[in-house]
């Protein structure tokens, strides 16, 4: 059974997922205690909408005229036709809504399921990130010390990350729109979802719940090089004015943070938040044709999401993609974007 997999705020137009083909080991049984616990928690939404939630998209946020929250899942979603996670997916989504920057994260009462779903996926990662995973992700991941049995917390995750490199994170309903998703890394911030995946498939995911984001990202955030150069994309993104300009961007972060390998002890290892929190691109990526990192070719590649990321694009040390990701993103506006896409 395929899994599929969407870094959605990585898209301009993000409607598809990915497909990655993995197959399937375990499942968590049953899902009633959800439904149970936030059938008491209103879904409705009393005041505007925050601008970091997308109206498209996939799994698109909506909010009705009489204020209900709705998650619109696709058809083929592992947790369409479960109307309990439907409605735990639409008050999460709420608490994101109301959520307030000056405020405090909000809590999410996770249940005993959805800790399953974490713990499962975790102990699957963890030995796929000591074998495929680089050395500067495997030494931040020790330092930063997520929990590997419950789903953390958002203020949890800050609240480890911050000492280390100074991000913290926020939440988010849905899709947040590629600027602002990207923009907010200057203020050292990662605006992230606090769902998770349904429970009938915990390898699976249509889209970025908080295993993605957490596990990828809040990993890769906790080392200093990494956090530089999510830090310089800020700028970068800042200094941008022209839509085209964003999307060359956004496609070299595709093919480093969320998809980059690197070269160590001779084999090509993963530094990519969309490989590291995915149990089927771990088994695949080094099947991938790798190609040496190249800004040009990467920022005008259109990627397929719809599959395993059958190109990638590897550099010889850590030392060098740092100083190359820093040059670039420190150096990026329109008028560079210009220079590279027209000598494409
Ligand atoms: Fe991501």
């Amino acid at each position: 059974m395929p899994i599929r997999y969407l870094i959605a705020a990585l898209y301009v137009d993000a409607s598809v997922p990915a497909q990655l083909g993995a197959t399937l080991v375990s499942q968590v049984d049953g899902y009633g205690a959800t439904g149970e616990q936030m059938d008491s928690v209103s879904t409705r939404h009393e005041g505007p909408t925050r601008p970091t939630t997308s109206g498209g998209g996939y799994s698109p946020v909506e909010v009705a005229d009489d204020g209900s929250v709705i998650v619109q899942l696709e058809a083929d979603h592992p947790g369409f036709a479960d109307p309990s996670y439907r409605e735990r997916r639409n008050a999460i989504a709420l608490l994101s809504l109301e959520h307030r920057p000056e405020d405090p994260i909000p809590v999410v009462s996770y249940t005993d399921q959805e800790h399953g779903v974490w713990r499962i996926v975790s102990h699957e990662l963890s030995p796929k990130h000591r074998r495929h995973a680089c050395s500067a992700f495997l030494d931040a991941k020790e330092s930063l010390g997520l929990p590997s049995d419950h789903v953390p917390q958002l203020s949890d995750v800050t609240g480890l990350l911050q000492p280390l490199t100074g991000f913290g994170y926020q939440p988010v309903a849905g899709l947040a729109p590629l600027r602002e998703f990207y923009s907010s890394f200057g203020r050292r911030t990662f605006f992230s979802t606090q769902y998770i995946r349904h429970p009938s498939v915990p390898q699976y995911t249509p889209e970025p719940d908080i295993i993605h984001e957490v596990i990828g990202h809040a990993n890769q955030l906790a080392d200093p090089g990494f956090a530089e150069i999510c830090f310089a994309v800020g700028g970068a993104v800042d200094r941008t004015q022209s839509k085209d300009a964003l999307g060359f961007l956004s496609r070299v972060f595709w093919f480093t943070m969320e998809f980059g390998v690197v070269m160590e002890d001779g084999e090509p290892k993963a530094y990519g938040a969309g490989i590291l929190s995915s149990i089927g691109e771990l088994d695949f990526f080094q099947k991938a044709s790798i190609r040496p990192l190249d800004i040009r070719e990467m920022g005008g590649f259109e990627y397929d999401i719809t599959r395993y990321q059958p190109v990638l694009y590897s550099i010889g040390s850590l030392q060098e993609l740092h100083d190359r990701l820093l040059e670039f993103y420190s150096s990026f506006d329109d008028r560079v974007y210009r220079s590279l896409s027209s000598t494409r």
